[in-house]
């Protein structure tokens, strides 16, 4: 190449850096997955009436949800993950559910695929503690296998709180699993992403989970995209 990189290209160039990648060469995008069942996406938020600040509001969620028997996750799990990061974050990401590593330590995305999102998140100039992270189920389902319809409307009780109580002005949807359920949608992600939806009144973007990212290198361009499509989203929504 002959020529000054873009601002947009150096970005770029640096964000697959960044996520350990040394050979650039990207085809188009291509691959959806299988469809699953959905759930209906949350109610509109209501006011709520629990007294203290919001990490306290949240810490009673939290609390509640580890005494949470309501599914059959609950049989086999080490902790209920039940999200982390800033209670008053700009930005929120929803996974599926916790992994092996989560639901030892009880965090959300702390293995492999969470190293990955850090590196998403830090592409678009944040750090992960200014960031909520929570997913749709809070128990890990056996294997990492998809959880099912019960599993995810037995959980959706605790999201919706999280989403009313930390009203983000950007939700992400990580993979299939979270943006079926929070769009109410049937469709391939491949077909879900590159525009804007309203969860609970909250403008949602959906992108790949980055588990997916790492096993197939055609989601890296329009994940970055999409994030930066988040990133311009949350300047325009604070300024
Ligand atoms: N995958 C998810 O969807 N959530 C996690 O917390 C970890 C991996």
């Amino acid at each position: 190449m002959n020529r000054a990189l873009t601002q947009s290209e150096r970005q770029w160039l640096e964000y697959f850096r960044d996520l350990g990648f040394v050979d650039l060469y990207l085809p188009a995008a291509a691959g959806t997955r299988g469809e699953e069942p959905v759930i209906e996406a949350p109610e509109p938020r209501v006011a709520s009436g629990v007294p203290g600040s919001l990490s306290e509001k949240l810490a009673a969620v939290a609390a509640e949800a580890a005494q949470c028997t309501a599914c059959k996750l609950s049989d086999g799990r080490q902790h209920v993950v039940f999200g982390s990061g800033n209670p008053s974050a700009d930005l929120m990401f929803i996974g599926e559910g916790p992994g092996a590593e989560e639901d030892r330590q009880g965090l959300p995305f702390v293995g492999p695929a969470g190293a990955l999102l850090t590196r998403i998140i830090k592409a678009i100039d944040l750090e992960r503690d200014q960031v909520y992270i929570a997913n749709i189920v809070k128990c890990r389902p056996p294997g990492n296998r998809n959880p099912e319809p019960d599993e995810v409307a037995a959980c959706s009780g605790y999201l919706k709180r999280q989403i009313d109580l930390i009203q983000p002005r950007v939700i992400v949807a990580l993979g299939r699993v979270a943006a079926q359920t929070l769009l109410g949608r049937k469709a391939p992600l491949g077909r879900m992403r590159g525009e804007w939806y309203d969860v609970c009144g909250i403008p949602t973007r959906v992108t790949y989970h980055p588990a997916a990212l790492l096993r197939n290198a055609t989601y890296k361009r329009p994940t970055w995209e999409d994030m930066q499509a988040v990133r311009d989203r949350l300047a325009e929504e604070s300024s």
